[in-house]
This record gives structure tokens, sequence and C-alpha cells, in this order.
């Protein structure tokens, strides 16, 4: 029996002509019964309204890995994805992207595939040991290792929504998750010769989580990336100057950034802000962290907070200069040890001055006190503090009176909005201001493409501009039509006021973090 019809759909589909080199849009509108997936409705498409629309398939069922496209911004595999589930009225068909189109939705997948030829994709054993009988056994413990990096079906998605790839240096999520199964594979004897192979890019990666979100199979490709540096880090001397610099600077300084300790609090002079050292009990601990700390530009951020909690009349004090780095890019860099050095002093402070609220400035803090050990041992009450405001405005303690007549777009921290999965807090806040016009860019939320800031890239950065993921951020958001970025983490400042300064674009736009809006707002 045929499936009921359930309504229809109206499918904007971005069309590529080789030939004429021309982009274009194509509308249909496809019945659509329950159960329908998206391949279905193009296959629909093809056999009865276009027959010149062309896509990839093959096995119809999540195996083949052909068919991924961009639906509505989010990369999926048209045949996994059930079109009502999607709850829209009209969706729009992309291109995979970091790849070149051939037509239509069809990409050149070779980039993504010429990466796997520079890792070693099969056990590497002694001679003798592969010319001898039998089979290398595996024990059920060690299988679970790696068991989940095997299920990979190279659909290229977590590719498509890499930023790292933007430099072609990188070999991608997939490959390095590839490598890391046989890195963690016991029967694998070329940790070394697999290590070498990836100890210049690796880098590149900014734990922007994209990879492991979208993965239709759940393979986890960021926190393989992270092994893996973890491995660098413990054997060393494969690591780039530019990273040991970090390393070295947060172990001897307790920040990344070779700042004397003695300056922590030069941001606040002048503001009168209170010490938990010195005054032993408040209400909210601010932890504004390393970057507003020690940054001139980013110091502003740290001061425009402190002003907002004055007016909310929120009971807040700093640690001064006993704050430590929150350690978030140094264990995703790998160096797991002292990540722990730093969140252990930092706990024994919180635990000392035992406030009820922690408030961080930067997601990179908020995700790493809610989510790493050992700060979840401590059960600590952490806000980002674009939740705090979006409380005020609600609880009536907060009102914004000047207005500020802006298009702005907002640009999802990674940490705060694909790791955290706070999307609507700045939002409100930034809705919350007068005449403030929010338009939104191409891609947004979850499917929000990463400033390149992540993982202490901000400091490692050497790609060439159009392989630095902020000038694609920059340029996606000037086509949005804005005149100011908004944004809630100091590190995205930071890059996109890079990429906008490397399209020559700084009589524009401009990027502002909320907390310096919401001032001016006041
Ligand atoms: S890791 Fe996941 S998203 Fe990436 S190619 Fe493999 S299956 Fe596709
Ligand atoms: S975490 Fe982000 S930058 Fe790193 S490999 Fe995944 S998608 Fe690329
Ligand atoms: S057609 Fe094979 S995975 Fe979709």
């Amino acid at each position: 029996m045929a499936a009921e019809l359930e309504k229809t759909i109206e499918f904007k589909v971005q069309r590529f002509d080789p030939e004429g080199k021309k982009s274009y849009l194509s509308t249909y509108q496809v019945p659509v019964a329950r159960g329908m997936t998206i391949l279905e409705a193009l296959n629909y498409i093809k056999d009865n309204l276009d027959a010149t629309l062309s896509f990839r398939q093959s096995c119809r069922m999540g195996i083949c890995g052909s068919c991924g496209i961009n639906i509505d911004g989010k990369p999926r595999l048209a045949c996994y994805t059930q079109i009502l589930d999607l709850g829209a009225d009209s969706l729009l068909l992309e291109p995979l992207s970091n790849m070149p189109v051939i037509k239509d939705l069809v990409v050149d997948i070779e980039p993504f595939f010429d990466n796997y030829k520079k890792i070693t994709l099969s056990l590497i054993k002694a001679a003798a040991e592969l010319e001898s009988e039998g089979e290398f056994m595996q024990s059920p413990a060690d299988l679970k290792k790696f068991w989940d990096l095997t299920l990979c079906t190279k659909c290229g998605i977590c590719y498509s929504a890499c930023p790292a790839v933007l430099d072609d240096r990188f070999l991608g999520p997939a490959t390095l998750s590839a490598n890391y199964r046989f890195i963690v594979d016991s029967r694998d004897e070329a940790l070394d010769e697999r290590l070498e192979a990836i100890s210049d890019i690796l880098w590149l990666c900014t734990s922007c989580n994209s990879c492991t979100l979208h993965c239709p199979k759940d393979v986890d490709s960021s926190t393989s990336v992270i092994g893996e540096r973890g491995l660098l880090v413990e054997t060393s001397g494969q690591i780039p100057k530019t990273v040991q610099e970090v390393l070295i600077s947060a172990d001897k300084y307790h920040n990344p950034m070779r700042m004397l300790p003695s300056k922590r609090t030069e941001w606040a002079q002048g503001l009168e802000i209170r010490e938990l050292p010195t005054v032993g009990k408040a209400d909210i601990l601010y932890f504004p962290c390393c970057s507003p700390a020690f940054d001139l530009r980013n110091q502003e951020i740290a001061r425009s907070m402190a002003l907002l909690f004055e007016k909310i009349g929120a009971d807040f004090a700093i640690l001064g200069n006993e704050e430590w780095c929150c350690g978030d890019h140094l264990l995703r860099l790998g160096e797991q040890g002292l990540f722990e050095v730093l969140a252990e002093h930092n706990i024994s402070l919180f635990e000392k001055y035992a406030t009820n609220t922690i408030v961080t400035l930067s997601p990179h803090c908020y995700h790493t006190f809610k989510n790493d050990k050992p700060y979840t041992d401590a059960t600590l009450n952490v806000q980002h503090y674009t939740q705090l405001m979006a409380e005020a405005l609600q609880g009536g303690k907060l009102k914004f009176s000047k207005p500020l007549k802006k298009k702005v777009t907002y640009h999802d921290p990674c940490f705060l909005g694909k790791r955290s999965g706070e999307y609507e807090a700045p939002r409100q806040v930034l809705q919350a201001i007068p005449k403030l016009e929010l338009v939104e860019m191409r891609r947004t939320r979850e499917n929000s493409f990463c400033c390149g800031g992540g993982a202490g890239r901000i400091w490692t950065e050497d790609s060439p501009p159009e392989g630095r993921p902020c000038v694609a951020r920059a340029r996606e958001a000037l086509e949005s039509g804005a005149e100011v970025i908004a944004t809630a983490c100091p590190f995205c400042l930071t890059t996109l006021e890079d990429g906008i300064k490397n399209l020559d674009a700084e009589d524009k736009i401009v990027v502002r973090d909320i907390a310096e809006l919401a001032k001016e707002a006041l």
C-alpha cells in the first residue's frame, strides 16, 4: 500500500552548471509522505520534475557514505534524513562545503580521499611477523578502544564542516581519526611513524567539535585529535615552537600569553573591583581569565562586564592575581598534566571562597568548568555571562535604554554553542537592545563555522590568509549585510578582527563583544 501523503514541501536546490559555469537556485514542490527521506525527494524530483538534477547516491541505507549534502546548512546523509523530522515547510539543499562542486549537489571528493594516502591504513608490523601464519589476536577490551573509529563510511561530512581544512596541509578529521584508530590498536607497532606523519599539521584543529557533532556514525574525530596531540606532547621533540611556547608560558606564568602574573589585574585599575583574597566573601566569583585580563583590546570586555554587574546590583568579586588560566586551551593541546595543575589551583580557590556562582567571560572557561575533570568533581555552579544577563533582563534587573540602530549578526562561539548547547541567551540579550536588528549568517547555531581560535590556535596560527577560518567567517558576516559582528568570546573577537583586517573591510564591519554592546545600550 502506498504511504499516505502528509504535506507538500518546497525544496530549493543549489545548482551548478559546469559548462556555463553558472550557479543558480531551482525550486520544486514535492509531495511528502511520512518516513520519506531527502534522498527519496531528490529521486522524486529527478523522476517527475527535472531530469537534469545531479546528486550522488548508492546504497540508500547509510552505508556507502555517498549521499552527503548540506540540508538547511547542516551536513547530513540525504538517505538518513527523514523530511518530516526536520519540521520545515521549505528546505534548502546545497552541496557539501570545502570541496569543489562538479555539478549541482555533486562535489569532487578527491581532496578528501587524497589525504588518506598520507597515512598507512593497515597494521604496521615487522615483515617477519606479517609473513607468519595465524591471526593477530585482539582482546575485547583492546578492541573497544578503537571499534567506534572503524565505523567511518568516508562520507566527507566532517570534512565539509571542518574549519581547519581551509589550510590544505590539514589532513581532515576522518583521516586523523583513522590514523588514531591504528595508534590505539595494541597490534600496531608504528607509533613514531604515525605521529610523525601528522606532527606538523595536527595543531591546526581548533577543537570546534563540528566533525564529531555532525558525523552520522558517531565517530569522535575531535577527541582523536586531542589523543594524538597528547601522545606528541608526551613523547615531545615533534611539537612546533609556537605550541611549545604556549605550554612553557602556561607552566611558568600560569597564562599562555607570556605575561607576568603580577599584571593579571591591570584591566581592573581604577574600577574599584573587590578581590576575594581581600574581602573573603561574595555572591558571585567573576572569572575573566587570560585573554580579557592581558590583551589590551579584550580588557575592554572585562571592564564592560564589571560595569554590567554593578548595574544589575550583583555582589561580585574577582580572584585578583591568584586567578590562574582555566587551562582549556592546554587540555585541547594535549597537555593533560599541566591542565590538571592549573585546574587544581583554581578549584582550591573556588572551594576556599565558596561563592554561590562562578561567572565566566569566556566560553572556554565555562565549558571546561562544567565538563572536564577535575573541575567536574568540585560540583561548581557556573554561568556564562550572557546567561546571567539574559536572566537579569527577564527578572527586570537589567534594562537597555539607549537605542543601537545597527544591523548586527551573532557569531556563535564553538565552546558556547556547539560544545555547550547555549544558542539562545546571547541572542536574547541582543534582541533586548532597542533598534538593534539581528540578522543571521548563512551558517548559524549548531552549523556555525568556527572562527579558528580554539585549542591554542589563537597563539599558534601560521596559515596564509585564505587558509584561516576567521577570513572565511568574516566574509560570511559581510554577506549577511551586517555592520557589526557580535560575539561572546574573547578569542572569537581577536580572530574575527584579524579576518576583517585581512579582507580590508575595517570600514564596512566591526567586531564587538555582547558585553560591550550591552554597556553601550545602558
Ligand atoms: S568520520 Fe563520520 S563524518 Fe567523517 S567521513 Fe567518517 S563517517 Fe563521515
Ligand atoms: S574539531 Fe573542528 S577543527 Fe578539529 S578536526 Fe574537528 S571539525 Fe576540524
Ligand atoms: S546512499 Fe549510501 S549512505 Fe546514503
